[in-house]
C-alpha cells in the first residue's frame, strides 16, 4: 500500500527576475514502513520536496496524498510528521529529557505518560543514560540520536530526514546510518530520507529516487539503480563509471552493434528503445573492464598506466587512453603480472557488461 503519494508536484521560486523550477512534475510513491531515500546533487530540489511534504512550502502544482487524504489541504501542524535536519536544532537551554519531552508537553499528555515515552524512545535510540545532560555536553552523534528521539517520541506517521549525517565525521557517519535504519525499522515509521551522498543512500535505502534539477530521473532499489541505470546521469552519479564515445554500426532486429575504441561489440537493444543518430555513449564500471599487457593481443583500448592503487579487496589501474581526457579506471581482483606504472596496456570487456546511451537515455 502506498503511504505517501506525490503526483506531478511542482514548485517554482521567483527571485528578482529569475525563475527557479525547484520541482518539475515530481511523481512517485513511498510504501508503508519504507525507508525511501531521495538522492541528488546540491540544489536539485530535495529540501524543497521535504518542505512541501511538511507543509512549509505551498505547491505551485500537483498534489501530495497521505493514503487517501489530500495532504496539501491539511495545515502543517496537523500532518503529524517528525523532522530531523542536518543541524540538530536541539534547544540548548533544555536538558536532553526536556528536549525529547517537549513535543509531548505541547500535546498536553499526562506527566506519567510523557515520562514513560521519553524513557522508551531514548532506549530505542540507544542513549538511555544522558537524560539530565545538556545537548552541548553530547557528541555530534549523540545529539543526532536525541534529535531522532524528539522526532519520533510522539509516534508520527511520517519521518522526514534532511541530510541528518552531514555534520558528522566519516566514520561516525557510517555507523550512524546503520543506526538510523535500525531505529526506523523498529519504530516502523514511513521515512523520506534526503541526502547528496550516494554511498549513504545506497547503504540504507529500501528504495531510492535519483534527482537532477527538479526531476526524478530514476526510482528503484539500490541494486536496480546500480546495475541498470536508465539514463546517463544516474549511471554517472551512482558508483564509479567510465564513459566512452561510440558509434552505431548496425541495428538488425534487436541486435545492436557499436564501434567503441577499436572493437565492435554487440548487445540486444532494450524494448521500445529508439537510438537518435549514430553517436552513442558506452559506459562501463571499473570492475567490468579487464587490463592486460599489450603482448596478450587485441582489446577495445590501448593506453598507458598512470597510477596503480592497491585498495585491499582489489587493485585499481588508472589508464590514459588517446581521445579521452579522463583516466579510465579498471578494477582487478589481483595485480596483473607484467603491468607497472608507465607501462602500456590493453583494455577489454564483455559486450554484455556495456551500457549504451543515446542522447543521455539508455538504449542497451
Ligand atoms: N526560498 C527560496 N527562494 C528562492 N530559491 C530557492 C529557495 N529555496 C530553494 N531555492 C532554489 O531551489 C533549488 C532547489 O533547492 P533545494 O531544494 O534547497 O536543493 P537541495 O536540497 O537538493 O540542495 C535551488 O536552485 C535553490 O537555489
Ligand atoms: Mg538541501
Amino acid at each position: 500500500m502506498p503511504d505517501l503519494r506525490y503526483e506531478r508536484v511542482r514548485k517554482v521560486f521567483r527571485a528578482r527576475n529569475a525563475e527557479v523550477v525547484a520541482l518539475n512534475d515530481v511523481s512517485f510513491v513511498i510504501f508503508e514502513g519504507e525507508l525511501f531515500c531521495l538522492l541528488g546533487p546540491s540544489g536539485c530540489g530535495k529540501t524543497t520536496l521535504l518542505r512541501c511534504t511538511a507543509g512549509l512550502e505551498r505547491l505551485d502544482g500537483g498534489r501530495i496524498y497521505y493514503g487517501e487524504m489530500d495532504f496539501t489541504a491539511i495545515p502543517p501542524f496537523r500532518r503529524n510528521i517528525g523532522m530531523v535536519f542536518q543541524n540538530y536544532a536541539l534547544y540548548p537551554h533544555m536538558s536532553v529529557y526536556e528536549n525529547v519531552a517537549y513535543p509531548l508537553r505541547i500535546r498536553k499528555l499526562p506527566r506519567k505518560e510523557i515520562d514513560r515515552r521519553v524513557r522508551e524512545i531514548m532506549e530505542l535510540v540507544g542513549l538511555p543514560g544522558v537524560l539530565r545532560r545538556n545537548p552541548s555536553e553530547l557528541s555530534g552523534g549523540q545529539q543526532q540520536r536525541v534529535a531522532l528521539a524528539r522526532a519520533l517520541v510522539y509516534q508520527p506517521k511520517l519521518l522526514l530526514l534532511d541530510e541528518p549525517l552531514a555534520n558528522l565525521d566519516a566514520k561516525l557517519k557510517v555507523y550512524m546510518r546503520t543506526e538510523i535504519r535500525r531505529i526506523q525499522k523498529q519504530a516502523r515509521v514511513t521515512t523520506l530520507y534526503v541526502t547528496h551522498d550516494q554511498q549513504e543512500a545506497m547503504a540504507i535505502a529500501d528504495r531510492l529516487g535519483v534527482m537532477e534539477s527538479g526531476v526524478v530521473r530514476q526510482i528503484g532499489t539500490p541494486d536496480e539503480i546500480y546495475d541498470d541505470p536508465s539514463n546517463e546521469f544516474v549511471a554517472g552519479f551512482i558508483g564509479e563509471m567510465n564513459f566512452f564515445p561510440a558509434k552505431i554500426v548496425s541495428l538488425n532486429g534487436n541486435e545492436l552493434v557499436v564501434e567503441v575504441g577499436s572493437a565492435r561489440k554487440c548487445k540486444s537493444i532494450r524494448a521500445r528503445a529508439e537510438p537518435r543518430g549514430e553517436r552513442v555513449t558506452v559506459a562501463l564500471r571499473p570492475e567490468h573492464l579487464r587490463i592486460s599487457p599489450p603482448t596478450s593481443g587485441e582489446g577495445a583500448f590501448r593506453g598507458r598506466i598512470q597510477v596503480i592503487q592497491f585498495l585491499g579487496k582489489f587493485v585499481r589501474y588508472q589508464v590514459a587512453i588517446s581521445g579521452s581526457e579522463a583516466l579510465v579506471e579498471v578494477d582487478m581482483p589481483d595485480a596483473v603480472p607484467g603491468l607497472h606504472e608507465g607501462a602500456e596496456a590493453v583494455l577489454d570487456f564483455d559486450s554484455q557488461d556495456m551500457l549504451v546511451f543515446s542522447e543521455g537515455e539508455r538504449i542497451a
